[in-house]
């Protein structure tokens, strides 16, 4: 039997340093070390009693069955009500889709929308897998190199110098993994405005952390500060960080229906 080649685009990228750094601190705690483990996002409370109850009842009812790909109509209208309780901006099912987990919901959105040397561009700091999902699905990562003068946030500055006619999407993580930057109105704002010179471009916002911030007030979602730019938004959350439940995997995102359409396609 000849020796198995793994794929080129595995080759392409790189063992998740958070998923490497985890195990680590598995190894070390099971030496009876005591270690304050801040590798992957997980929320450090239990999922909520009244979420665990639901899902054993949900099980016991025989909920357990394939459903449809763009998730049962209960499913469908939490998740709407949610993002419209959340940020004001209303979206119709056939504008969201669900996954399992945040991650496979950004990963399978570039395996829709990327050919080879499109572009993404990925503010650094970043969480670790944006730039490797983005060469699993043959895109160029274009990193933007965020500084502390900027709070590692992405200036329309950077942000204009970044863009150009092979630019398939800008990513922005608010509140930011691993900075915790969180972007203002008013920055938002500054980046819509470079954005509209450029009608091609797609924003992906991972909102994922929204609900963990201890400043006043509340996230801002681009969406809600830049309405014109709802059809080439895809806003991704998920459950695994506001309810501690990473390991469930539930993620889903909002955006215009053409590309959502396209994910599902996938799913
Ligand atoms: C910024 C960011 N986005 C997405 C994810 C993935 O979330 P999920 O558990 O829903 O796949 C993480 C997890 O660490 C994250 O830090």
């Amino acid at each position: 039997m000849s020796e198995f080649e793994p794929a080129s685009r595995v080759s392409r990228i790189k063992q998740s340093a958070s998923v490497a750094a985890a195990a680590r601190v598995r190894e070390l705690k099971a030496e009876g070390r005591r270690i304050l483990d801040l590798t992957v996002g997980e929320p450090d409370f239990d999922t909520p009693e009244h979420i665990k109850g639901a899902a054993v009842e949900a099980i016991s009812k025989g909920e357990t069955k394939y459903t449809s790909v763009t998730g049962t109509p209960a499913l469908q209208t939490a998740i709407l009500q949610t993002i419209e309780l959340r940020t004001g901006i209303h979206y119709t099912p056939a504008e969201i889709t669900i996954g399992g987990g945040a991650k496979q919901v950004i990963f399978t959105a570039f395996m829709a929308s990327l050919d080879a040397g499109d572009e993404v561009v990925v503010p650094a700091p970043y969480w670790v897998s944006y730039p490797d999902m983005v060469l699993a699905n043959e895109g160029t990562p274009v990193v933007v190199t965020c500084g502390e003068e900027s709070g590692f946030k992405l200036t329309p500055e950077a942000l204009a110098g970044a863009l150009n006619e092979r630019t398939k999407w800008v990513i922005l993580n608010t509140p930011s993994n691993p900075t915790g930057a969180v972007y203002s109105r008013s920055e938002l704002r500054a980046l819509a405005d470079v954005l509209a010179n450029f009608p091609q471009v797609y924003v992906l916002t991972d909102e994922i952390y929204d609900q963990i911030y201890f400043g006043t007030g509340r996230i801002s979602s681009l969406v809600e500060v830049a309405p014109e730019l709802k059809g080439r938004i895809l806003a991704v959350n998920g459950v695994s960080k506001a309810y501690a439940m990473t390991g469930w995997r539930l993620g889903y995102a909002a955006g215009p229906a053409h590309l959502i359409a396209a994910i599902n396609k996938l799913q």
